[in-house]
């Protein structure tokens, strides 16, 4: 599947477990393999950028057991590994391509490191820099400062002081320390500027104390890694949940839940050593309720609703982001600063965050390490919009959120399995979408008439999809497009502008209601409706109206394909004879000439291509409730479905 439709929800609500913690993950692998014993790990993360270290370690010879339940055994190579030459792939997985560097650079062999056109994009000249004061081999094999790399085996110059920059990324400072323990030297780091991240390092150094190195510090300048240090199992080493994958589901409590039944995340809480359980502050600093134990916390909205902040984001970079799509649902702009690190990441997230939520229609201000995010108003409504992700699981995960307000195609949701495969199913499950009722039948049929009163009656909002593919035939025919040209037509269909208003129909700003309904364009609608691309081309358009309070749709697929989760579907029909009867009585009312016969003909002929049509046929499917209006008049159909819906509610 390459997109994922969200419609708008209506609340949020319930209980999830985290996965495993990626920084953890990567850590605690790298460091059972290079330890003397085995170590059991539980818990670790399944999902790409673990997945990439995991065939790392095995093309190096570390064996990797997978126990099931959850459970891994990593035999430690005692910091030499036993293949001295291969060629690693790691993907876009940062963690895994910094710690490796550094790792391999001092490991004695002759290794080539290679990853996705986006790894080769992000720096890694301040780790090379570093390295190479310890008298590194390494090559760079395309672009000087980044990926690809050789690394050579070398005279390594133990001991002394090295200088590292701090302020590109902190994984440069994690990678190196990860690594000096195979040097056997007392080493001291000094890092030159900033260092940003600085929670990240926290962990870094809290695994190695796990793994018997401690790392003594002063402030966050310098790092003295001791003689002697080797790293020893710690026997077991239980990995937590993802602060980072936290983030989505506490802002969804802060936006949607209420206090009685709040968005509850199980594995990070009070003990955690992630820098990302901080970003509950932020959400807290915006109004939210948060309440912490040792392993969970839960997060729902404020009685008055979330307000905007201004906050400084270095030590949560990651979870940052979401905070970005929350902005849209706080009161007030809400400035994002000390986030330069966003543009060297999977993606440069400033940038992307900026022009994603500008699709939705939210004003966005960037500078080089900062983002404003003014939320919308009466006059900058929020609409659906097709939300692209650059490949980058964070953009995926955090626009899932913008669904609290507006429907959204979100296209690549599969970039999350980078960090959380099953993102999508979990978020579903913690989330209540606005009700849907679809009414599909053949023409004539009435259904038109009941779903607008019924909409009208519950104060839903109101598709009429069969005027979509109505206007697309209009709009091909003024273009002179062949009914017949898929490709063409599928096009204009994409393109359509139109606006419905107050019972009026706009085609490219012309009202259309009398000249869409002619028996020509009856007869283009349901020929380009038989075209696949055409229905593809309108979907997502159909799927923008599933909006709070509810949705009434009409159509011939409703039930089917475009809301198979409807919570009320029906089958709208009666006789051919019936509803030839009731459009001859139409045009007779109209004052236009009509042949019984005729009307009759045409209504069997567009029934047998509606019905027999290989895409989305008509049909009752299953779980739809029949309908049958021959004997029943507009106000009693009306009824009927009320009842239905009301019983279902
Ligand atoms: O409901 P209507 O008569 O306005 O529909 C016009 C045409 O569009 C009709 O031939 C069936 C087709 N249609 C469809 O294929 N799928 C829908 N969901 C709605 C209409």
């Amino acid at each position: 599947m390459d997109f994922i439709d969200l419609p708008q929800l209506t609340a949020a609500g319930g209980s999830v477990r985290l996965p495993g913690s990626k920084s953890i993950s990567n850590r605690a692998l790298l460091l059972a393999a290079l330890a003397e014993g085995v170590t059991e790990i539980h818990g670790l993360l399944a999902s790409d950028d673990t997945a990439r270290m995991l065939e790392a370690l095995d093309t190096l010879g570390v064996g990797v057991t997978d126990r099931g339940d959850g459970r891994l055994n990593v035999a430690g190579c005692a910091g030499r590994f036993a293949v001295r030459q291969a060629e690693l792939f790691l993907g876009n997985a940062g963690t895994a391509f910094r710690s490796l560097t550094a790792t391999l650079a001092l490991a004695d062999g002759d290794y080539v490191l290679k990853g996705v056109p986006r790894m080769h994009e992000r720096p890694i000249g301040d780790l090379v820099d570093a390295l190479r004061q310890l008298g590194a081999e390494i090559e760079y094999l395309e672009n000087d400062g980044f990926p690809p790399l050789r690394l050579q085996a070398a005279r390594i110059v133990p001991g002394g002081v090295v200088k590292i920059r701090g302020d590109v990324s902190s994984q440069f400072l994690t990678g190196l320390l990860l690594a000096l323990p195979l040097t056997g030297a007392e080493t001291t780091v000094e890092v030159e500027g900033e260092l940003i991240s600085r929670p990240y390092v926290e962990i870094t150094l809290n695994l190695m104390a796990r793994f018997g190195v401690r790392v003594a510090r002063k402030g966050w300048q310098t790092f003295t890694v001791p003689a002697g240090a080797r790293y020893v199992t710690p026997g077991v080493l239980r990995v937590e949940g993802d602060a980072s994958s936290a983030s989505y589901f506490l802002a969804l409590g802060a936006i949607g839940a209420t206090a009685a039944n709040p968005v509850r995340v199980e594995g990070v809480g009070r003990d955690s050593i992630q820098g990302d359980v901080r970003f509950a502050e932020a959400l807290q600093a915006m109004g939210a309720v948060i309440e912490t134990g040792d392993d969970w916390i839960s997060a729902s909205a404020p009685a008055g609703g979330l307000t905007g902040i201004t906050l400084d984001c270095n030590h949560i970079p990651d979870a940052a982001m979401t905070l970005a799509v929350a902005a849209i649902f706080a009161r007030g702009k809400t400035t994002l600063t000390h986030i330069a690190s966003w543009r060297v990441k999977e993606t440069d997230r400033i940038a992307a965050m900026a022009t994603e939520l500008g699709k939705l229609g939210v004003r966005v201000e960037e500078g080089g390490d900062w983002l404003a995010i003014t939320p919308p108003d009466a006059e900058h409504p929020l609409r659906p919009a097709i939300i692209d992700t650059y490949d980058d699981h964070r953009m995926a995960m955090c626009f899932s959120l913008a669904s609290a307000s507006v429907p959204l195609r979100i296209n690549d949701p599969a970039c999350t399995a980078k960090t959380f495969p099953d993102y999508f199913t979990r978020f579903e499950r913690l989330v209540t979408p606005a009700p849907v009722i679809a009414i599909d039948g053949p023409t004539a049929s009435g259904k038109g008439t009941v779903s607008a009163r019924v909409a009208d009656a519950l104060g839903f909002h109101y598709l009429d999809s069969g005027a979509l593919y109505r206007l697309t035939a209009l709009a091909a025919s003024n273009k002179g497009v062949s009914w017949e040209d898929e490709a063409a037509v599928a096009e204009v269909a994409a393109r359509l502008e139109v606006q419905f208003s107050a019972g009026n129909v706009y085609l490219e700003g012309k009202e259309v209601s009398a000249a869409m309904r002619t028996e020509a364009v009856s007869a283009g609608a349901s020929k380009v409706a038989a075209l696949p691309a055409v229905r593809a081309a309108l979907l997502f358009r159909q799927r923008a109206f599933h909006r709070a309070p509810g949705l009434v749709g009409d159509g011939r697929d409703m039930g089917s394909v475009v809301f198979p989760q409807a919570k009320l579907k029906i089958f709208l029909t009666a006789s051919a004879a019936v509803r030839a009867e009731r459009r001859y009585q139409q045009l007779l009312a109209r004052g236009a000439q009509a042949d019984r016969a005729a009307i009759l003909a045409d209504l069997q002929a567009r029934d047998a291509r509606d019905s027999q049509r290989p895409v989305a046929p008509l049909r009752q499917e299953a779980d739809a409730l029949l309908l049958d209006t021959d004997h029943l008049g507009i106000d009693e159909a009306t009824r009927q479905v009320l009842d239905w819906f009301g019983a279902k509610t």
